[in-house]
């Protein structure tokens, strides 16, 4: 008797036991699903293709270097109606971004990360502008995730408007701010660097869990998607990706003599300045990096380097040989020695593809890149449709110059491939 009201108890118990183990079950699927599945189906309302309706340029034409569809463009580019199409303006940014929901669904940002793996590597951007306000929408936009940070120095010269724009845009987002210090920047003075390394300061401190820092400015665009940026950052293993070469004899006067701001204008003066406090030469490169989070440390931190720092500000664009040199200074994270087995040119570099039109030519005759589609200012090319496709082969992150005043079709047709690659050619 005894034993048959046991047998039943256990029976019970055990019937439960199962119930609890199928809730259990059914509860984390359902939870996984909802909770652990970034939703990669359903982005057709994300994909920028036909955000510009009225236009008949074919971008995947373009993209394959369909030298008819490229002329079509150039034609287009000279019409009066083409002139004459409407653009957004400050005021519509601030006005667009009084509705922050509405301004994040209509502008198409993508407010989730795309993959585990991006989820998992943040990147920090310091960027420098000072006018288009649609043009810094449509870069944001082409590298904004979630999960990044970006920091953005508006020039303290810029109209009011612009900067209440920019604000807005950046008050529609938890990760993008406006740098806490602002700088009046002046072409090829100390100012340029400043920026940066204000953006730099507030990035280091507001979030550590970037891995990576990338500077942009205006008029550059990424030719590569996040994914694919952080596969090649992680491939970095803790280097950074810089252009630094050998100081040409003709640029020395830039830092050996003192120099000033006169009337807007950087000018030397006759004056020499000290030797730099360094044991390692000057190199050369550009304005633009990709460095770790502990290179940033080291800059913001090391008394070597900001003695450097200090003797900088009086030189001729300082940007110009920075970057490029404390590459070079051992002891820094993931610099390289200064031998000149490690110089590397700026194709060589990760950070930016500029065409300057001195190099420019015919690659099978060992040109460096072929002749520029759009127009030069000062020598570098503001690209034309006709780069695209020489370009998207090249391992570069960013591509400098891109203007929607000069061919707003290079900006669409790339923005368009970068947005479908992100959205359907990456599968995790
Ligand atoms: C654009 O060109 C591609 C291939 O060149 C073609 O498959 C596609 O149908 C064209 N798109 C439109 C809208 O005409
Ligand atoms: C933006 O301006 C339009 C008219 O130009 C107006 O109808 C709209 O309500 C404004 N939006 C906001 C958020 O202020
Ligand atoms: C730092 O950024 C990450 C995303 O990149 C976020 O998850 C985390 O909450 C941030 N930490 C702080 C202290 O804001």
């Amino acid at each position: 008797m005894c034993s048959e009201m046991l047998r039943r108890k256990l029976r019970h118990i055990l019937r439960f036991k199962l119930l609890w183990v199928l809730i259990f079950t059914v509860g984390t699927w359902s939870f996984l699903k909802i909770h652990h599945k970034p939703n990669y189906l359903h982005h057709a309302h994300l994909e920028l293709t036909g955000e510009y309706p009225n236009n008949y340029i074919n971008c995947s034409k373009i993209l394959q270097d369909d030298q008819e569809e490229i002329q079509k463009v150039k034609l287009e580019l000279l019409t009066v109606s083409f002139r004459k199409r409407p653009k957004l303006t400050s005021n519509d940014y601030i006005n667009m971004t009084k509705d922050c929901p509405s301004f994040i669904k209509s502008r198409k940002y993508i407010m989730e990360p795309l993959s585990k793996e991006e989820a998992m590597f943040p990147i920090a951007y310091s960027i420098v502008i000072y006018h288009k306000i649609n043009m810094f929408d449509r870069l944001l936009r082409s590298i904004y995730a979630p999960q990044n940070h970006y920091c953005i120095h508006v020039d303290k010269k810029s109209p009011e408007s612009f900067l209440a724009a920019v604000k807005g845009i950046a008050s529609c987002f938890d990760n993008v701010f406006i740098a806490s210090q602002l700088e009046s920047v002046v072409y090829a003075s100390w100012s340029r660097v400043q920026a940066d390394l204000n953006c730099m300061k507030d990035l280091y401190r507001k979030n550590s869990s970037w891995k990576y820092l990338i500077n942009l400015c205006g008029m550059d665009f990424p030719i590569k998607t996040n994914q694919e940026i952080v596969e090649r950052l992680k491939a970095l293993k803790g280097e950074n990706s810089l252009e630094t070469e050998k100081m040409p004899a003709n640029k020395e006067a830039r830092w050996k003599k003192h120099h000033e701001i006169v009337d807007g204008k950087v000018k030397k003066m006759g004056t020499d300045k000290q030797h730099p406090p360094l044991n390692t030469p000057i190199f050369s490169g550009s304005a633009y990096f990709v460095v770790s989070r502990r290179f940033v440390e080291y800059v913001l931190e090391n008394s070597q380097i900001l003695a450097f720092v200090e003797w900088a500000k009086d030189t001729y664009s300082p940007d110009e040989y920075l970057w490029a040199t404390i590459q070079r200074i051992p002891d820094v994270p993931g610099a390289v020695s200064a031998s000149v087995k490690y110089d590397v040119s700026d194709m060589n570099a990760l950070a930016r593809f500029v065409k300057w039109h001195y190099f420019e030519g015919d690659v099978s005759k060992g040109a460096p890149y072929p002749p520029c589609s759009g127009i030069h200012i000062r020598s570098v090319c503001v690209f034309g449709v006709g780069d695209l496709n020489w370009m998207l082969r090249k391992h570069h992150f960013f591509a400098n110059k891109f203007d929607t005043d000069i061919d707003p079709f290079a900006v669409q047709c790339l923005e368009e491939y970068l947005r479908d690659k992100a959205l359907y050619q990456h599968r995790h």
